[in-house]
């Protein structure tokens, strides 16, 4: 239909709609009659199924123009009312700067980036990390540094991780709660929550099972010895692609015969989902750096997690770089890492070297 013509609608009229030219008057030109019309003209009283035309013996036809309706004498075109068009309503696009980041990705793999998580995410590509093993600063139960770490920044991150993942991959947030008057702050519980309403499921939660806790109970104490953490494990959009589950759990039942199967039950059976470790000196690292970081994971708990959830040759990103555990283990088990951390004392005095001692024993 080009500009000049205008569409009557002809629900009140014919029952076919007639497509006609306005002849001489432009769409300003009715507009400007209907402008003064609409001073002489009582609307309200007048009948719209019923439109004469004052000028001839036409009749009115509504007619849709850009922004408004009018009723205009088929015959001398003269406008006999007009009304605007009911504005729709806008509909509400959430715009995620995070999720929905054009990426592009200047990022080498195998490197430790001193920046804030938040900025490194942005550099990597959507869809293009197999896996994301970390742990955040728990709270304020230590002061990395003197920085802060705010609900927008786990937010951001753990938004950030959901996009660089591959869908069916991992991430691993292991993670605990400061106690605040009295009660756990339940942080890790939002993060969880948090991270299934952007997308990921929450796989399992397991516990990180450490052999004594770090504050013993004393017969003043009035509660048990905290001896757990928390392992989330998210998978993004649907269950998780990779799996190989650890076979090492000594089975009470070996050389029974098995119930639901035929054979016998084997010497080792699947693991169950408490995990426990002795953090610490040796029991933390089989080096002497990782103790100069306030809170290292030990070194055989990012390994069970990356033999369980990544292959080899894949790429591991840990956010919170910390004391390197992540980038050491995914060397040693000949996977890439990608690091995150916000210190640069961790990163010079801690993570490189630590790095430096495996890059020499394996040659790389
Ligand atoms: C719990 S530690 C991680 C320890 C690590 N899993 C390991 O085993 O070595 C958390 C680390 O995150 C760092 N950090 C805090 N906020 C950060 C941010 N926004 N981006 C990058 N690193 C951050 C802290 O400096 C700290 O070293």
């Amino acid at each position: 239909m080009s500009k000049k013509q205008i569409q009557i609608q002809t629900s009140l009229f014919d029952k076919e709609p007639v497509i006609f030219k306005p002849e001489k008057k432009s769409k300003t030109q009715i507009k400007e009659d209907v402008e003064t019309l609409l001073q002489t003209f009582d609307f309200d009283n007048i009948n719209e199924k019923n439109y004469k035309c004052t000028k001839c013996d036409g009749i009115g036809k509504k007619v849709i123009l850009t922004d408004m309706y009018a009723i205009i004498c088929n015959k001398c075109m003269q406008p006999l009312k007009h009304w605007n068009k009911p504005k729709k309503k806008a509909k509400k696009i959430i715009q995620d700067p995070i999720l929905n980041k054009i990426e592009y990705s200047d990022i080498t793999i195998d490197t430790t980036y001193n920046e804030k998580a938040q900025d490194t995410i942005s550099r990597i590509k959507k869809n293009s990390i197999q896996m994301v093993l970390t742990s955040p600063p728990y709270d304020g139960m230590r002061k990395y540094e003197g920085l802060s770490f705010t609900e927008d920044d786990w937010k951001d991150i753990i938004k950030g991780c959901y996009r660089i993942l591959q869908p069916g991959r991992v991430m691993v947030w292991v993670v605990d709660d400061e106690k605040v008057n009295g009660s756990k702050t339940g942080t890790s519980f939002k993060q969880a929550l948090y991270a299934i309403s952007i997308g990921f499921l929450l796989h399992d939660v397991m516990i990180y099972k450490t052999k004594s806790p770090s504050y013993p109970p004393t017969d003043d104490s009035n509660v048990y010895g905290d001896v757990i953490e928390y392992m989330f494990i998210f998978s993004k959009d649907e269950s998780p692609k990779v799996v190989n589950l650890l076979k090492d759990r000594i089975n009470l039942t070996a050389g029974n015969k098995n119930k639901s199967k035929a054979g016998v039950a084997g010497t080792y059976g699947i693991r169950f989902n408490i995990w426990e470790y002795s953090p610490g000196g040796s029991g933390t690292s089989s080096d002497k750096y990782a103790s100069k970081h306030d809170a290292p994971f030990p070194e055989t708990l990012a390994a069970d997690h990356i033999n369980s959830w990544s292959n080899e040759g894949e790429t591991i990103y840990d956010p919170f770089g910390g004391a390197g555990t992540t980038g050491k283990v995914a060397l040693l088990l000949k996977r890439h890492f990608i690091m995150s951390e916000i210190s640069t004392k961790y990163i010079d005095t801690i993570i490189n070297p630590r790095l430096d001692i495996v890059r020499n024993s394996l040659r790389i």
